[in-house]
């Protein structure tokens, strides 16, 4: 389980079917597999099983007080619609241009005509630059080469899966933990106060929105200290998942090198050049780029399994089990997503999959359209590709994701190419996000 979940899983579930338990460190986990365990975790109802006691220890030290998994469902589906509404589609377009500049600095420093980088390490310094660009605003952004940095580290030091397992362990990480909280916290605190003393205007990023136009169905305005921990869950949400799915397509894209020049046609047919800026309008018409970013979560999801602990004795629909009130339950979307009965040479990486109207039917990834929250999702949870999860704790990041993931794509397979100095990495599956491990690429400049 600790070195290969996914064959753990895989045995298991030919052994056992699609529901059996393990005990990890005295907790009983209840794993529900493909399509069906899928659907039934991700329309638990909130009073038979909950998101907050699973994923408290872990994250409420990390993102603070009053926010996601340390408030009530009821407001968390509040803070969600803040959020998802901020990333609106006006504001998605503002950030196409930031993300390719951002992008274009970033490369300019791959500047020999090839060399070998720890991709990973990469898109990770690149991910953190454009999503606080683009979703913090341009004060953070230009503090990140300083400060910022640090404190992001220390913070970031907080998400680790002893964290999840035990609560407020003395460790000297967790510390520097706490103690970068109040400084990130604070620092967003002091750009709020002096934003509001300049009166500026025109920003499109989340903390404008946050600060200035949302309320609570109470009543309740949104206080400055729910928004500053609102904007560090979604720095942090963000982060990992996109660093290690950019890194991943461009790995896979190098174990088949063909897609460089596919990628470059289809950009030459839509936007008429390499040279032409990218839009949010071209960017939703660059299908093989989206497949690509699909393809790439559909075998490398960073979030391996979603988790739920159990309020009350649980009966699973079509089974005779009944899972014990405080047992935890777990979905692993990625089993159904690189399961052969779903999708034909399945562990295959095949952008062109997708092309075909049965494939598109199993995604449920409709990330330029609002897809709301609720029933409207109920029913998506059956779906075997499920990256950004389903029901009432789906991602609000996704369509932001997209955005971010293809410019960056975009940009980067205009100037290079990339070829694996040995094998595809494996999977690192000891960190919280499934990252690659020594993830070493060398770039070929194609100027
Ligand atoms: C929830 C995946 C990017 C914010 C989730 C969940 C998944 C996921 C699987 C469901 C968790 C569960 O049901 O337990 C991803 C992936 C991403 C990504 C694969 C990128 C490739 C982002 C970004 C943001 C974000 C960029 C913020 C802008 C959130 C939030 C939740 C969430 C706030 C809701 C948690 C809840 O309701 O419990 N994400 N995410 N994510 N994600 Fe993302």
């Amino acid at each position: 389980m600790g070195t290969d979940p996914i064959k753990f899983y895989r045995e298991n579930q030919a052994k056992y079917g699609n529901y059996f338990t393990y005990i990890l460190l005295g907790r009983r986990i209840v794993t529900c597999l493909d399509t069906e365990g899928n659907n039934f975790l991700l329309n638990v109802k909130v009073a038979e099983a909950c998101a907050e006691d699973a994923y408290r220890s872990l994250t409420v030290p990390v993102f603070g007080k009053g926010v996601v998994y340390d408030v009530d469902n009821s407001i968390l589906m509040e803070q969600k619609k803040f959020v998802k509404s901020g990333l609106s589609a006006e504001n998605l377009r503002a950030y196409v241009p930031m993300i390719e500049m951002e992008t274009k600095n970033f490369i300019s420093r791959w500047n020999k005509k090839s060399a070998t980088e720890n991709i990973f390490e990469a898109m990770s310094e690149l991910i953190i630059m454009t999503a606080s660009r683009c979703l913090l605003g341009e004060e953070v952004r230009s503090k990140l080469d300083e400060s910022f940095a640090q404190i992001y580290h220390d913070l970031d030091g907080g998400f680790q899966p002893i964290n999840f397992l035990f609560e407020n362990l003395p460790l000297p990480s967790n510390k520097l933990r706490d103690e970068a909280h109040m400084k990130m916290h604070n620092f967003f605190l002091d750009i709020m106060r002096s934003r509001r003393e300049s009166n500026v205007k025109d920003r499109t990023d989340i903390m404008q929105y946050l600060t200035t136009e949302c309320q609570y169905k109470s009543g309740r305005k949104l206080t400055d200290e729910e928004s500053a921990n609102i904007m560090i869950a979604m720095l942090m949400a963000g982060q990992h998942t996109s660093s290690t799915t950019s890194s991943w397509a461009l790995l896979f894209l190098a174990e088949s090198p063909e897609f460089f020049e596919q990628l470059r046609q289809e950009q030459i047919e839509v936007l008429g050049s390499l040279e032409a800026p990218l839009t949010f309008d071209a960017l939703k018409k660059l299908t093989l780029h989206d497949n690509v970013i699909r393809e790439t979560l559909r075998l490398r999801s960073p979030l391996l399994c979603l988790i739920r602990k159990v309020l009350r004795d649980l009966p699973i629909p079509g089974t005779d089990y009944v899972i014990p009130e405080g047992a935890y339950i777990q979905c692993v979307p990625t089993i159904s997503a690189r399961s052969e009965q779903h999708f034909e040479q399945a562990e295959k990486f095949n952008p062109h999959r997708w092309n075909i109207p049965e494939q598109q039917n199993k995604t449920q990834d409709d990330h330029f359209v609002d897809y709301g929250f609720g029933a409207l999702n109920m029913a998506k949870a059956k779906s075997p590709f499920l990256p950004f999860g389903a029901g009432r704790h789906r991602c609000i990041g996704e369509a932001f994701a997209y955005v971010q993931l293809k410019t960056i794509v975009a940009t980067i397979v205009r100037s290079f190419r990339f070829e694996l100095p040995g094998k595809l990495p494996e999977c690192d599956f000891t960190t919280m996000v499934v990252q690659p491990k020594k993830p070493l690429l060398k770039y070929v400049r194609l100027d």
